[in-house]
């Protein structure tokens, strides 16, 4: 036996099991989409770097050290496996003038490529599914996407578990003033900066706030804080947001120190945390981005947006949706002979004309073990047929969960029979 070539490190199988589960999620998602009438789109797994490097920014962790970036050998291009959506969601908008026909509300899904040290709730491929909001300028759009999300926690059974917090970065010029400011304040506490501090210090100082360094907590603490420098404007559409939020009873903590690893923010900015997934806490995360638009070749276009990670909520899922995920299975069809296999082949697929889902039994063997594959598929019905049966064209079937009587009928009666036992309808002798 040859050597097993073992998955990558951080990018995972999704078995059956766990694969039903991600698709009842993505399911209800996708209900909960549409309901606020966002709309799909589908782009590429694979991007120019450039897209990255100039949306999401040359001094971010994501574009400086998690990106799976290559030179096609075959014409030089310099390429790379998404990191996140928002990026190619904007030029692919921008691509095909969808803002031509006005704001768009959109969504995509699948998964998104960061080479990070793998944990829990931290891989090298995960999922998000992500929602964009283009050509929107008002507070009412930032809230709406928070209102979905509180609503999608509802539905999960997950309200207990996730908070929400939020900031506001403001506008480019306000956060030039913060940057002067915080590059004065740093400069005078140089000896208390760590290494990625001071390499930070002068390309973007902001990200120093979000240190995880216990000894600089202190200094980061009492730094200048961005709030200080917001102008009317800026102050008034955060207080817009949180009003909305107010009316819907959402609570919420405002968080100065949030300021996102991504450098596409303006004004508004959110996480959902969770204190359930350890070290790995922000579950949903996004904010406005009103500069991106016009900064990858578009015109100026406000926008805001969220990106949920699938694992990370699938893991809190999991501890309140206990039922088994797995889409019920109305028959397992047992057969035995030639003409036995020729008759179920038919009545297989007559079932399911008839809506019933049914697994053929495939691959021989005797009765009595194809009668164990039955119990054990979760089927409700087992069908037996034999060439006994076949010949008289007729069909067996016995309820494989309450008990119940084996019954023999026509197999052109089956149909009618399942369907009165499976879901009350009356067959046409009235019985059910
Ligand atoms: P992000 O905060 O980088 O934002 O990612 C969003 C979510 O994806 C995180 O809150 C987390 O749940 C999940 N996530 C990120 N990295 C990993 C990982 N290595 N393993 C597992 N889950 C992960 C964005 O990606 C923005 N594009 C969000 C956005 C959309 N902003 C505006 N529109």
């Amino acid at each position: 036996m040859s050597q097993l070539i073992q998955g990558v490190r951080g990018m995972h199988d999704i078995l059956p099991e766990e694969a039903e589960r991600w698709e009842l999620f993505e399911e209800l998602v996708r209900g909960w989409l549409h309901d606020y009438g966002y709309r799909p789109i589908r782009t590429p797994a694979v991007e120019f770097t450039g897209l990255f490097v100039r949306g999401v920014g040359e001094y971010t962790d994501i574009v400086e050290k998690e990106m799976y970036t290559w030179v096609d050998h075959l014409n030089g291009e310099q390429l790379t496996l998404r990191p996140e959506g928002t990026a190619s969601c904007v030029r692919s908008v921008i691509e095909h003038s969808l803002l031509h026909a006005g704001p768009q509300r959109l969504y995509y899904h699948g998964p998104m490529f960061r080479h990070e040290r793998p944990a829990k709730g931290r891989y090298r491929q995960f999922h998000q599914f992500g929602i964009e909001a283009l050509g929107f300028a008002g507070p009412d759009i930032d809230a709406e996407h928070i209102l979905m999300c509180a609503r999608l926690w509802n539905d999960l059974g997950l309200e207990d578990d996730i908070t929400l917090e939020i900031n506001s970065l403001g506008s480019s010029e306000e956060r030039a003033l913060h940057r002067e400011a915080l590059i004065a304040y740093f400069e005078l506490h140089r000896e208390q900066l760590d290494a990625d501090a001071l390499r930070r210090l002068h390309a973007n100082p902001l990200r120093i706030l979000d240190t995880k360094n216990p000894a600089m907590q202190a200094l980061v603490e009492a730094a200048p804080k961005l709030m200080d420098y917001l102008g009317d404007a800026s102050r008034a559409h955060f207080e817009g947001v949180q009003s909305v939020l107010r009316d819907a009873g959402i609570p919420c903590r405002v968080n100065p120190r949030l300021v996102r690893g991504l450098d596409y923010y303006n004004r508004t900015v959110f996480e959902w945390v969770t204190d359930k997934l350890g070290a790995q806490a922000t579950v949903c995360a996004g904010g406005r981005y009103d500069g991106l638009v016009e900064q990858l070749g578009g015109k100026p276009t406000p926008a805001c947006g969220f990106a949920m990670g699938m694992e990370r909520l699938l893991l809190l899922w999991s501890d309140v949706q206990n039922d088994a995920a797995r889409p019920p299975l109305d028959v397992y069809l047992v057969h035995q002979g030639e003409q036995a296999s020729r008759l179920a082949f038919r009545v297989a697929e007559q079932l399911r004309d008839d809506g019933f889902a049914v697994v053929l039994h495939c691959g021989g063997g005797s009765f009595k073990s194809q009668m164990k594959k039955a119990d054990a598929s979760c089927a409700t019905i087992a069908v037996v047929i034999g060439d006994d049966e076949a010949i008289a064209e007729e069909v067996s079937f016995k309820p494989l969960r309450e008990g119940g009587e084996q019954r023999r009928l026509p197999a052109a009666q089956l149909g009618e029979a399942l369907a009165a036992l499976l879901y009350n309808v009356e067959d046409e002798n009235g019985s059910v």
